[in-house]
């Protein structure tokens, strides 16, 4: 399988939004869009995107997971950088058309069709640099994938930072490209300077996220990760794995947690630590690097429980398992 993300569709949905209503949705060739170099995304970043996946059933059926979440969050995402209210249901049939379109592409499990919905302000105005786009482009763009991981399910190395932030505390919320821009120096600098594989960022001690997932410790049946509040991107594959764990009789706690508690809990043997995320999946954590130590994750391999979590999930997103909480949609 390629690089993830570097194989697409010939084609994408695309709608815009000029004189303060959105177009109709074309199909247009996916490899070019025409912009002005003065637009609004490339000066100011008003740009915003989601992740979501399909997945190929063994009957053939194709199923998109949990698209009313994302498209909610993509809402709330242009809100936050004032780009034009997005139309959800238009958005969601540019999603269901375009993976229609493409139904027979997608690769059977484990790979899958990533759906990148992306919404960017297209006005040419480089005085606006305290203003909002009048008008914008919204795109559906996909790619099959396999694993985010190239190391597929080998437990990763965190370095737990404690200086540095992924974004400025108020956007963490926001899945905007400038929050990864922003990400970007300190993790290469990480994983050039002690191999870890991601950063997690724990600002003045406080667990928030790596680079490109969401964090979670497990320790025994109970499931921590930070409670929801702006500082951190509010993952869908988060509030599910937390659903599944909570389905499988686990304690869900949703609260702070300090790197000093965290390793505390990580020195015992049966804890477990793991990143999710659309592309990540549920990824196991096996080692912490803090102040030029290494610190093992219980056993500092893939543990039962995460594995057991992300089996479930899976399940569900191949049609293994019941929908019970009806986070399918038919293609
Ligand atoms: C996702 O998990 O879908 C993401 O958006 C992370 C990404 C940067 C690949």
């Amino acid at each position: 399988m390629a690089v993830f993300g570097t194989v697409f569709m010939p084609q994408m949905a695309l709608a815009t939004f000029v004189n303060d209503e959105w177009t109709d949705t074309e199909f247009v060739s996916a490899d070019s869009i025409q912009l002005h170099p003065g637009a609004h995304v490339l000066h100011y970043s008003s740009t915003c995107f989601e992740g979501l996946k399909a997945f190929k059933h063994e009957d053939g059926n194709i199923n998109i997971f949990r698209m009313d979440k994302n498209i909610e969050r993509f809402a709330q995402s242009s809100r936050l950088l004032n780009l034009p209210e997005i139309d959800k249901a238009q958005v969601e049939k540019m999603i269901i058309d375009i993976v229609a379109k493409y139904a027979s592409e997608v690769p059977e499990p484990p790979g899958s069709m990533y759906i990148r919905p992306t919404h960017i302000g297209t006005e040419a105005s480089i005085g606006k640099a305290a203003a909002p786009s009048a008008s914008s482009m919204l795109y559906v763009l996909l790619s099959p994938v396999g694993d985010y991981f190239a190391g597929g399910l080998k437990p990763l190395r965190l370095l737990l930072d404690e200086t540095g932030m992924r974004c400025a505390p108020h956007m963490g919320m926001v899945k905007s490209g400038g929050n990864y821009a922003s990400a970007l120096p300190p993790i290469l600098k990480a994983r050039s300077e002690v191999q870890a594989d991601q950063i997690l960022f724990c600002p003045n001690g406080d667990v928030q996220e790596t680079g490109a997932a969401n964090f979670l410790l497990i320790d025994g049946d109970e499931i921590i990760t930070k409670g929801l509040d702006s500082s951190f991107l509010h993952g869908v594959t988060r509030a599910t794995i937390l659903q599944i764990a909570e389905d499988h009789g686990m304690k869900v706690s949703e609260r702070d947690i300090t790197v000093e508690e965290l390793l505390e809990r990580s020195a015992k043997p049966n804890t477990e630590a793991a990143l999710s995320g659309t592309a990540a999946v549920l990824t196991p954590v096996g080692t912490f690097i803090h102040n030029d130590k290494e610190y093992q994750v219980g056993n500092g391999e893939a543990g039962p429980v995460t594995m057991k979590l992300r089996q479930a999930l899976n399940d569900i997103q191949w049609g293994k398992a019941e929908d019970t909480h009806n986070w399918l949609v038919k293609v």
